[in-house]
């Protein structure tokens, strides 16, 4: 906690990835935080220091939180906006058939805010909306709220990764603030003060589009350097080095330029496809973005190719499958590659095996007619192939002379470029990555 500096009573609604982590962050600042989720069950559990998914350093944050009596966790909504002098707003905003995002949720919290003003309040936008969000939220809770209850909206996108979130979180390569009032600008910088960082100052519709428009850039980036890998691949090019020489280029930048199997989880997805419909709705053809999804949809089907061109068919091979989770270090399979390409290739009539260092239980929620294994070695036992697609550091560091020995054909197809392909193949094995 930082001396001399005000001390903010924060509700936030939405216990998911990005409101747990930003209620229990503003918690270690030292504020005052209630955190909202209408799922009893798991403010049950948050009461209790359990966090729900797996994220580095949330468990101990949300724990001293409790512990401390600086995080509270409630399911009434009520109680959270009239104790508090900021609402954030971080509810899931899922993508509906069209691609447009559903602001459902959104608008239900900003009925039952304006339901409960008590006084001046601060309501920020979290979660990742369209842009013109804050517009129609500001119009809500006037229409719902008491004649003359003083409030305002603003718009503080967040930016953070999985699996490194709280990091992200308390040092975040810049901070959006998207306002429209003064007031509004004063509260927010107060609140972020103890945070390092540049600090950014738009109005409300602006920081909304910071948001699609940042994301779609990096799944852009991410599809740009898979089309290259497959020149690489006619080639004979290293898409590795190609990568390499191309971010040397400080405007370009390493980052975001690692080749294979494509992009997944709960946000480029999601935000691809809804700015996309974003851009149509301003009347604009966003044609980059919807090539964007082909690219990348068109990984996976590429990858589960290059298998069957070294098994020939694939009927009953047995495929031993290493990680399922959308990328390391999260629990976390919501539009995971991996999950994708098992369909595949259990469609092609495959036996598989699967083992994630974090993501089974998750998995074998979804996951119907694969054995789950508990290590890499039973994973490997009478293999094919194996095809590794998360990567876990855990996977740089296997016994690859026992694991070649367990295998029926030591046939490796590295989704991810994980593996050192010299060392692999002076190990005797054979070695298939993306784009080298
Ligand atoms: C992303 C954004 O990075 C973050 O700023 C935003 O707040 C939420 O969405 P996240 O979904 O947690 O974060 O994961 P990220 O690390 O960005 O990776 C997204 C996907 O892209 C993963 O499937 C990852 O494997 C893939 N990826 C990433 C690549 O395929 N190649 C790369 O070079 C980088």
């Amino acid at each position: 906690m930082v001396k001399n500096r005000k001390i903010f009573k924060i509700c936030v609604i939405g216990s998911g990835y990005v409101g747990l982590v930003a209620a229990a962050c503003f918690s270690k600042l030292g504020n005052k935080v209630i955190c909202v989720d209408k799922d009893r069950n798991k403010i049950s559990s948050l009461k209790k220091g359990v966090v729900p998914n797996y994220e580095a350093g949330l468990d101990k944050l949300v724990k001293e939180g409790v512990k401390k009596k600086h995080l509270f966790f409630t399911s009434a909504v009520s109680e959270g906006v009239q104790k508090s002098d900021i609402i954030f707003i971080a509810v899931g905003t899922p993508s509906k058939d069209t691609g447009e995002a559903d602001l459902s949720a959104i608008e239900d919290v900003a009925r039952y805010i304006a339901g409960h003003l008590n006084s001046y309040k601060l309501i920020v936008e979290k979660s990742t909306v369209p842009v013109r969000t804050g517009k129609k939220i500001r119009e809500t809770i006037k229409r719902y709220s008491k004649k003359g209850v003083e409030f305002d909206v603003a718009s503080n996108p967040e930016f953070l990764r999985e699996g490194r979130a709280v990091n992200d979180f308390l040092s975040p390569d810049r901070i959006v603030l998207g306002v429209e009032s003064k007031r509004a600008e004063n509260i927010l910088k107060a609140l972020y003060k103890p945070v390092k960082a540049p600090v950014l100052v738009t109005d409300i519709n602006t920081a909304e589009l910071i948001k699609h428009a940042s994301n779609s850039f990096l799944a852009a980036k991410i599809s740009f350097i898979n089309s290259v890998s497959l020149i690489c691949e006619e080639t004979g090019s290293d898409i590795e080095k190609v990568a390499l020489g191309m971010g040397m280029d400080k405007r370009i930048g390493r980052e975001f330029l690692d080749a294979g199997i494509g992009f997944g989880g709960s946000c480029f997805p999601k935000d691809v496809s809804a700015f996309i419909q974003i851009a149509k709705k301003a009347g604009v053809e966003f044609r980059i973005l919807e090539e964007v999804k082909k690219v990348n949809s068109g990984q996976k089907r590429h990858f589960v190719e290059k298998i069957k061109e070294e098994l020939w068919t694939l009927k009953d091979k047995k495929i031993g499958v290493l990680g399922v989770s959308f990328k390391p270090d999260t629990d976390d399979i919501r539009d995971s590659p991996a999950v994708d390409i098992i369909n595949m290739l259990l469609s092609e009539g495959t036996k598989i095996k699967v083992y994630d260092p974090k993501a089974v239980p998750k998995a074998r929620k979804v996951l119907g007619g694969v054995t789950f294994c508990k290590d890499v070695y039973s994973t490997a036992k009478d293999a094919d192939c194996i095809a590794l697609l998360t990567e876990w550091e855990e996977f740089r560091k296997l016994d690859f002379k026992k694991l070649k020995s367990l295998m029926k054909y030591p046939f490796l197809a590295d989704g991810r470029n994980f593996l050192d392909k010299n060392l692999m193949e002076s190990l005797g094995f054979k070695y298939t990555g993306i784009g080298r």
